[in-house]
């Protein structure tokens, strides 16, 4: 069952959204809040809005390992490049072992996301960058910054960690993996977030939680 039974807004949000956003900017003021000054922080030369809410962003600065974040509507988007290592993590059994929803059945994302690497393209990852447990922005662990840092995410305000394709590891406060956008690729430098081609009756109001 879904967590909030609340509808959708007219813009197509749940109850929930509202929640996160409003815990982000109580909660998270001075680290994480999604209050003016930090949406306009995620302004990047990348990403061009277009009138059908939708995002295109240039990926072909994008070099394997980083994370880049975008605006798509309220949220702050996630969007990384995955080396060999990071792909390979993602698939070990120890590692599958420690999740809570390894196979993405809770749905937070496309049926074209919905695989062992939460995506449209094994090398791109594209997450929506706020915590399922309180709504806090987690930060992305740079793979090789510290020895256990594998691309993935960690939330700041009570501790969840995420991998790579964002799924929530067992015990995190966290109950959910990230969601993920709808995405479809132009070009293989080029997306368009807010269309999934793989799934074009997906909507982020269909999300379990965001
Ligand atoms: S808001 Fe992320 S762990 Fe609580």
């Amino acid at each position: 069952m879904a967590q909030s039974e609340t509808p959708p807004s007219p813009d197509g949000t749940k109850r929930r959204d509202l929640l996160a956003t409003g815990t982000l900017v109580l909660g998270c003021a001075g680290a994480c809040a999604l209050s003016v000054p930090f949406l306009n922080s995620l302004k990047n030369p990348a990403a061009t809005p277009l009138s059908d809410n939708t995002l295109e962003v240039d990926l072909s600065t994008l070099t394997p390992g980083q994370n880049m974040t975008v605006q798509w509507r309220d949220w702050p988007i996630f969007i990384q490049r995955r080396t060999s290592q990071m792909l390979a993590a993602l698939q070990g059994p120890a590692h599958i072992a420690t999740l809570r929803d390894a196979d993405s059945k809770i749905l937070q994302q496309p049926k074209d996301a919905t695989n062992w690497h939460r995506s449209v393209r094994p090398e791109y990852g594209v997450l929506v960058g706020i915590c399922t447990h309180l709504g806090c922005v987690p930060t992305f662990e740079k793979p090789g910054s510290a020895p256990e840092a594998k691309g993935g995410y960690f939330c700041p305000c009570h501790g969840s960690h995420f991998d790579a394709a964002g799924r929530v590891v067992q015990r995190a406060p966290a109950p959910y993996n990230l969601p993920v956008p709808p995405v479809t690729f132009l070009s293989d430098t080029k997306i368009r977030i807010g269309h999934s081609a793989g799934d074009p009756g997906f909507s982020m109001s269909d999300i379990q939680q965001i």
